[in-house]
């Protein structure tokens, strides 16, 4: 049977897929969960369907405060709509809290809150092992402009206030996140969008009264179920889809 349509790019967790109109592609996101850049793996059943929720959400409310994204609209329980984007070869990286690669570089007990929050750069290249890299290389070797890099930290920034306001209000601490920057092309010019996804994917969340993990970090930690740290997040923030929501169980009627 023929392909239904075009696959454009396969990464780990997710796969594009040539969009109904030029400029566009369809996001799908896979069950699939790896760690440490593929070292560890699994498949994790609703992940995906979870992901691309949580994705939604957040980039419509994104879209809501004037924040500029690829998000068009879902298409159904694991893919979505999206502009089609040329990816800054980036991982920009927002921190609240010390933990993860940042506490075991300088030593900083995990949960400890920084004086500001910090932007960070990685180099997106998984035979590197996504390196962090200083600014000043971002620009020497071309990956963005000087204009770029501004307006990609004042991108990350917002990124930043509105989620840990969005996770505050349901009881969740915003430790650090990832996201991408995408450029969208006219003419000679371009802007620059928030891409790929977000989603406990590519954040640390932790529970603010307790301090559970509800992010990858169980997954990368070994700490129990992926999929219902993912759903704890997805249920307080209200965006349950209907099939993974707990339905109590049928009783028989005599
Ligand atoms: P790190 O502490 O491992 O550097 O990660 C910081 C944050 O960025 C954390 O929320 C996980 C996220 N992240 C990704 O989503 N993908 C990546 O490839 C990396 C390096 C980090």
């Amino acid at each position: 049977m023929a392909p239904r349509r075009k696959k454009i790019y396969e990464g780990k967790a997710k796969i594009l897929y040539e969009g109904p109109e030029p400029g566009t592609l369809v996001q799908y996101f896979k069950d699939d969960a790896t760690a440490g850049n593929g070292a560890k793996k699994d498949v994790i059943d609703g992940k995906g369907v979870l992901n691309n929720r949580l994705s939604e959400f957040f980039m419509t409310g994104l879209g809501q405060i004037g924040v500029p994204t690829h998000f068009i609209r879902r298409l159904n329980m694991r893919e979505q709509l999206i502009r089609q984007v040329e990816i800054i070869p980036l991982e920009v990286i927002v921190r609240n809290y010390a933990a993860g690669s940042m506490s075991t570089r300088l030593g900083i007990e995990e949960g400890t809150q920084l004086p500001r929050p910090i932007v960070e750069f990685c180099y997106k290249d998984d035979k590197l092992n996504d390196p962090l890299v200083p600014e000043e290389y971002v620009v020497a070797f071309g990956w963005a402009s000087q204009q770029d890099l501004d307006d990609i930290v004042a991108l990350a920034l917002r990124v930043n206030d509105f989620m840990s306001g969005v996770m505050l209000a349901v009881g969740i601490r915003l430790v650090d996140f990832k996201i991408e920057i995408g450029r969208i092309w006219d003419g000679d010019f371009h802007r620059l969008v928030v891409a790929d996804e977000i989603s406990p994917d590519s954040c640390r969340l932790w529970d603010i009264e307790t301090g559970r993990k509800l992010d990858k970090d169980v997954f990368r930690r070994d700490l129990g179920s992926l999929a219902d740290a993912y759903t704890e997040v997805a249920r307080r923030l209200g965006v349950l889809p209907s099939n993974v929501t707990h339905r109590p169980k049928p009783t028989l009627i005599n």
